[in-house]
């Protein structure tokens, strides 16, 4: 995408995107007059020159207050572009009349970070009002956990618009399930336009952050109730299943939560892989990467074996799922209050 620069000395503003006309110093009229379906890395660099900044410093002093934290927003992230695309519509509240995504099953006492979120647009729209969308604000936000917290860092394409709704039954529909086999796993990536490269190389978000019990709980063999017991997963490591057990009682309280990487908690590296290799993958899901021959188990044993190899297709993989189905140009609106429509006064 070229970016034109006005003759007009009075009206010297660099343009990009969008077809600016000046007379007089004046801009007559701003229309999109060309393919603008595009995402750019420079969509905000003179609408919004410091929003970059502006982001990365909140995210890290939000990582100094809780070191979850960056693992949440990545999880935002892609709970976001996974349901109709990156539109900023798992940011909506539920309102009188309206139900969104928040209290979808895969969210419901789970999602958080929006606070992060919030307060990184309060500063953004203080700066450049009425500018920068909550997705985009999200995708940098993402980017920006990965990278504080020791993973790659990656150039970001912007200029996505924000929903005007949201819906919980394609978000339960959409968002893969920890129960999920391998072929699950693709089936709900390949639905989105991802493939089974993308499941195992994004599988590594769950190098960082936590998960309730209740997400994992099946896997334990001490469930309540019942007369038939199933056992415990074969592929949990014993000393590993061990303390699950303990951490997760039968009968105990299913919003306990319990690390992902048991090794390297709140650091983004390929820990991840090699826990799957041991056996001491907490999910379902994460497991059966490796347990699963084929495609997964081999990009598992190449992650595990070489960190840049995981950064680099980590990397390629989130831009990929940054760009799924994204709205661009007139489409959706710039939302003021990431929580809600612009069209319903706070
Ligand atoms: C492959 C299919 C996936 C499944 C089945 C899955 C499932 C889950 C589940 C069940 C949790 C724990 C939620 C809870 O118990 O509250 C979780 C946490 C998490 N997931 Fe995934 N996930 C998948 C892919 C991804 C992807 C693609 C990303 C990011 C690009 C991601 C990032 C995370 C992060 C960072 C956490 C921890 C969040 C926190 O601590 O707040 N996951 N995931
Ligand atoms: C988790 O906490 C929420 C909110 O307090 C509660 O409604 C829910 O029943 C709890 N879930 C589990 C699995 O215990």
């Amino acid at each position: 995408m070229a970016i034109y620069k006005s003759h007009s000395p009075q009206c010297a503003v660099w343009m990009a995107l969008t077809l600016v006309t000046c007379v007089g110093g004046k801009i007559l009229s701003v229309a999109a007059t060309w393919d603008d379906s595009h995402l750019t890395p420079s969509f905000y660099d003179n609408k919004c020159p410091h929003l970059q900044k502006v982001v990365s410093s909140k995210v890290e002093a939000g990582r100094r207050r809780d070191q979850r934290l960056p693992a949440s927003v990545l999880r935002l992230h892609f709970h976001d572009c996974f349901v109709n695309g990156c539109d900023g519509s798992i940011l909506l509240d539920d309102r009188p009349g309206f139900v969104g995504e928040k209290s979808a099953a895969p969210n419901l006492n789970s999602a958080r970070g929006f606070e992060l979120i919030d307060d990184i647009k309060q500063d953004v729209e203080a700066l450049c009002p009425d500018t920068v969308s909550c997705a985009d604000i999200l995708t940098i936000a993402a980017r920006d956990s990965v990278a504080l917290s020791g993973g790659p860092y990656w150039e970001v394409q912007l200029g996505r618009r924000d929903s005007l709704t949201a819906s919980k039954t394609d978000a339960e529909n959409s968002i893969p399930q920890p129960t999920f086999t391998v072929t699950q796993l693709v089936a709900s990536f390949n639905a989105v336009g991802l493939n089974e490269k993308d499941v195992v190389a994004l599988s590594g978000s769950h190098s960082f952050g936590k998960a309730r019990c209740t997400s994992f709980q099946n896997r334990l063999g001490n469930q309540a109730s019942g007369s038939q017991s199933p056992g415990s997963d074969p592929f949990l490591e014993s000393s590993y299943l061990a303390k699950l057990q303990t951490l997760c009682p039968s009968n105990g309280d299913g919003n306990t939560t319990v690390n992902l990487d048991h090794f390297t908690p709140v650091h983004f590296d390929n820990q991840y892989y090699k826990n799957l290799q041991a056996a001491k993958g907490l999910l379902n899901s994460d497991a059966v990467l490796h347990t699963t021959n084929g495609q997964s188990n081999q990009l598992v044993e190449i992650y595990a074996n070489d960190e840049r190899v995981f950064f680099k297709d980590f990397a390629q993989s989130v831009l990929k799922m940054g760009s799924i189905k994204v709205m661009t140009g007139n489409k959706g609106e710039v939302r003021r209050n990431c929580r809600l429509p612009n069209t319903i006064r706070a």
